[in-house]
Formats: C-alpha cells, structure tokens, sequence
C-alpha cells in the first residue's frame, strides 16, 4: 500500500515556469491516495490556470484577491491560513521561486501562501525552481541555509539546461523524483503519534566566576535530531535543552536552561506526564563547590584551587522513579572502545535504564559536534544491536523504530 494513501499535502505554487509540472505532480500524489489541497500566488496563475488544478486536485484552488482571502466554496467559518496549516501533513513548495524563498526565510505573511507557511508548525518542503544565476546568489543560497537550519527541507534543484538557455542548477526536480522524496518522509508513517516523549540535549555550563564556566564540546546536534525524528512520527516532544546554536525543530515545545539544577529542575517539573525519556544530554558530572558570582580571578594568580561536587544525575532519578515512570533511554559517550559496551552496561544498570546507546567519541566524524554517528544500543549484556554511521536525523529514526517496539512490548501504551 502507498505510504501516501490518506495524506494531506498542502501544494502552494509561486510563479516560476515550472508551474507548468505541477498539475502531472498533483495528478501522481492523487494516483497514490493523497489529499491535495492548493494555493496559487498571484503570479503563478500566469503559467498554470486554477481551472487545470482544481480538475486534477478535485478542490477550488484557494487564492488571494485584492488583499482578502476567499474561498468561495468555503460555507462554514474557516480561518484559511490557519486551519490550512493544521490540515495539512506535508506543505508543499512547488515551484518556489527565489521571491518566495526570501519571504519566507524572513517570515512575511502578505498573501495566503506565505502566511500559511507562517502560521504551520507541520513539515514545509521547498522545491526550488529559477534562473542558475538566481540560485547561485549569495542572497538566495544565504535564505536556503536559513530555512535549512530551521527545519525545513531542501529538495534539489536539478542542473541542466534552463528554458532560459543558460546551464547549471535551477531546474526544478522532475515530479516522479518529488513523489519519491514525499514517500520517503512518510516511511515511518505517524507511529509515535500521542506518545509524550521529552529529551534532554546540549551541554550544561556550571559557572565558578562571572565570566567563566565548565562545559563540554556537545552540540545538541544529536538530540535535537532525535526530537526532530519523533515530531515527525507524530509524538508530542518537550526538548530540554543547554546553551546551543540550534533552531527548534518544527512542532517541538523546547525548553532552554544553563546548568545542570535548571535542567534537572525542569526535568522534574515534566517527567511524569512522559511516557518516553531520552537523557541525550551531556550534563557535566560537577560543578564548582562555590560560585563567585560577583567576582571574576584574578589573572596574576599562580595557581587556583577549584574544589569540584558531584551534580545530581538527572537520568538516574528518572530511572529510578517509582511512580509514573517513563521508558528511560541514556546515551553513553565512550572513549575506550575496548570496554565500550561493559562500561556503557555499567551506566545503564547503575541509572536503571531501558536502554542505553554508546557511541564511541574518539572515533573520526562521531559524537561531539559532528552531523553523524554510529550507536550501540545496549539493552542488555546479551543483547546489542549496533546503528551503522549515518547522519543523526536517520540515525535518530532507526533509534526511535528500535525503542517504539520495545516501548510497546512492554505494554506502556
Ligand atoms: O550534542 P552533540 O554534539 O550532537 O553530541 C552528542 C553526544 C556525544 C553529546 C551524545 O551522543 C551523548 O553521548 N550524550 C551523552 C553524553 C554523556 O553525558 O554521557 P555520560 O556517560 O556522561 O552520561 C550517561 C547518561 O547520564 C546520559 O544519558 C546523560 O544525559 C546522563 N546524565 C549524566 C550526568 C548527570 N549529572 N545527569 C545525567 O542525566
């Protein structure tokens, strides 16, 4: 069966020439079982008509005139950007002209399409289509990188020649190639969806001055791709995250703190109402004893003295929890790849874990800061399952199918 049978794909088109595909696209998407929905740009009419779309799509093209939003066909109350944004399982941005991009990237709401974009926090995927010389902009690769860091999926363009005559990337992708990415994304179909899953990620810093503080090399890369792949399967995630550079995965409620108190403190104020909890976080084991707050070294002292005191470990007091305890997931970051497994074993019997996944740090490209990694995932000493290197948001999908099926056998549902 299609894993597109029953999905709602917002299609919004903006007015490149490739427009002229989209009807085939629409066409495909309904074949395979899809719901089609579409907004058109004022100037996409100009290469596609609504008349050809809504044949094919079986809905009245939804559109902009002079500055208010209609449907005619649209009885009941319906706040289209929004409802629009709800309904939908997938935006689609087909063709989307360098115009669109930078509206979006900046966040412009002044006709239906962008607004919509706006006020979704469902899974946006744009297909850019222009001018080689206009995808190679500064400008325009600069919003790419935008959107992509929020979130938002890339798909293409092709290279080739352009109607335009030049040569080079702009084309847009071919609809079957499209139809192919779409199923990809909905492989995992929404198998978390109602699940309450919260994950810690990033490093913590415990400050001893003013100005200076203890920390470690963590990203959050790797948890936020886990939040992000069980967004994506439907799970309500709460993402407990340390000071990073990273934009919040769609539809995922985050939550930032400093140190190690305030994400234990938040941990707490959470856990019982979770039915998953992944401790991907790297908490700093210690903290200084005292804190001078108010003060700052000296820089012409020879030697200090730093007395260090064990913070509390937050994954422990999960596992160990009596009442309402969720399945708990630790991650284990291992130097020593000879005991990996038996000292990441230790962890996880020590903290009272379901599971606890090992990735060895001082391997090239894994662990900290890095876009992949490869895990072990220890659920007992007997069994280990081991995750191939990939990038950690399909690292994250293969982990969570892994955990859901454990999860479920356990009757927790
Ligand atoms: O953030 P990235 O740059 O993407 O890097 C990812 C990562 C390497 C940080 C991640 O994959 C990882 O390994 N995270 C756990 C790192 C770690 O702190 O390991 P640990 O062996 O020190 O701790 C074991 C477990 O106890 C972890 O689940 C940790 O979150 C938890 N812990 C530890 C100490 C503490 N005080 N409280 C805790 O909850």
């Amino acid at each position: 069966m299609s894993n597109l049978k029953n999905k709602n794909i917002l299609v919004g088109i903006s007015g490149g020439i490739a427009a002229y595909k989209v009807p085939d696209l629409v066409r495909r998407l309904r074949k395979k079982g899809a719901e089609v929905r579409i907004i058109m740009t004022e100037l996409a009419k100009s290469f596609v008509t609504p008349l050809v779309l809504q044949a094919i799509s079986g809905y009245p093209v939804l559109q902009n005139q002079n500055g208010i939003i209609i449907d005619r066909n649209q009885k009941e109350s319906f706040i289209q950007h929004i409802d629009l944004g709800k309904w939908a399982d997938l935006i689609l941005l087909v063709p989307a002209t360098a115009d669109l991009l930078a509206r979006i990237n900046i966040g412009m709401a002044n006709d239906l399409l962008t607004a919509t974009c706006l006020a979704s926090c469902k899974r946006i995927a744009v297909v850019p289509s222009m001018n080689t010389q206009m995808y190679q902009a500064s400008t325009t690769q600069k919003n790419i990188n935008e959107l992509r860091k929020r979130g938002i999926l890339i798909w293409g363009p092709n290279d080739g020649e352009q109607i335009c005559g030049e040569y080079g990337f702009g084309r847009m992708l071919e609809p079957i190639q499209i139809i192919n990415l779409i199923s990809n994304l909905f492989q995992y179909d929404q198998d978390m969806k109602g699940i309450r899953v919260a994950i810690t990620a990033g490093p913590t810093q415990e400050k001893f001055d003013s100005i200076r503080f203890l920390s470690n090399y963590s990203s959050g890369k790797m948890g936020f791709a886990i939040a992000q792949a069980a967004s994506e399967r439907g799970a309500k995630v709460t993402l407990i995250s340390g000071p990073v550079h990273l934009e919040t995965p769609p539809c995922v409620k985050r939550i930032d703190v400093i140190n190690s108190l305030e994400m234990y403190e938040e941990v707490k104020k959470i856990v019982e109402n979770q039915d998953i909890f992944i401790g991907c976080a790297a908490v700093s084991d210690y903290k200084p004893e005292r804190q001078y707050l108010e003060e700052k070294f000296k820089s012409n002292l020879k030697k200090i003295k730093l007395t260090l005191v064990k913070n509390i470990d937050i994954i422990r007091s999960v596992g160990k929890m009596i009442k309402n305890r969720p399945y708990t997931v630790g991650f284990a970051a291992e130097i020593n790849s000879e005991d990996l497994i038996s000292n990441a074993h230790v962890k996880k019997i020590n903290k009272n874990l379901d599971l606890i996944c090992a990735n060895n740090i001082s391997l090239k490209n894994h662990g900290f800061h890095t876009e992949g990694n490869s895990l072990y995932l220890i659920w007992s000493k007997e069994r280990v399952d081991f995750l191939p290197y990939d990038l950690k948001i399909r690292i994250s999908h293969q982990l969570l199918s892994k955990v859901l099926l454990d999860y479920e056998k356990k009757n927790r549902r």
